[in-house]
């Protein structure tokens, strides 16, 4: 946690599977190729990565969870200290859970919203990838999705839908980052 930036800014914490996109959409939101590190083998993001925007507020890129083919010791040491930071950062305003639009909704994903949840930790849902998906297919991934989540909560979190290939949903993040960041920026006055 010392390693953190020392700074007040409001911070947005992007999170999920190993692979499903998360470095992708920092770099989609940001209108930047190669900000953050990208690959298609999982396990490219190994630390918390840190990007200051317009001095306003951070991203921050996180290793990603629950994949197999990342060492269980890395696996072991990358959930410790992601919990450690959602639990300790004062600044942090809200994660962003990545799920990917193709699958259905897997055990890790929701252990993982389950202890957010546990650890008021503010989270909203980005369903990633979906230029990979026709219309029908999506709605019907998604309609899966939330009932399968219906069965855990009654009150569904917020989910955005998100394309980092044709930029779908890139307003609408940035939008809602601009507006949870005022937010934050007011009651910390
Ligand atoms: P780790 O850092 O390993 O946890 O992965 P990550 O979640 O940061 O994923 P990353 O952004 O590195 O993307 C993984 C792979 O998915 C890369 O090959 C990307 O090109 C691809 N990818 C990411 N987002 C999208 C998307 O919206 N559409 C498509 N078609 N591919 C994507
Ligand atoms: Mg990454």
């Amino acid at each position: 946690m010392s390693d953190c930036p020392n700074s007040s800014l409001p911070e947005f914490a992007f999170i999920g599977r190993s692979n499903v996109g998360k470095s992708s959409l920092i770099n989609m939101i940001c209108n930047r190729n190669k900000l953050a590190n990208t690959s298609n083998k999982p396990g490219k993001t190994r630390l918390l990565n840190y990007f200051v925007i317009n001095e306003a507020w951070h991203l921050v890129d996180m290793p990603g969870y629950g994949y197999a083919k990342v060492s269980k010791k890395d696996r072991k040491d990358w959930l410790k200290f992601s919990q450690t930071y959602f639990k300790k950062r004062k600044n942090l305003v809200l994660a962003f859970v990545l799920i990917d639009s193709r699958h259905k909704l897997q055990q890790v994903d929701l252990d993982f919203m389950i202890w957010l949840n546990e650890n008021f930790v503010p989270f909203t849902i980005i369903f990633t990838k979906t230029d990979k998906l026709g219309k029908a297919a999506l709605q019907k991934t998604l309609t899966n999705f939330n009932s399968q989540l219906s069965e855990y909560w009654e009150i569904l979190p917020h989910s955005i839908i998100s394309s980092s290939v044709d930029k779908r949903g890139r307003d609408e993040i940035l939008d809602f980052i601009s507006k949870s960041a005022i937010q934050f920026k007011t009651l910390h006055k």
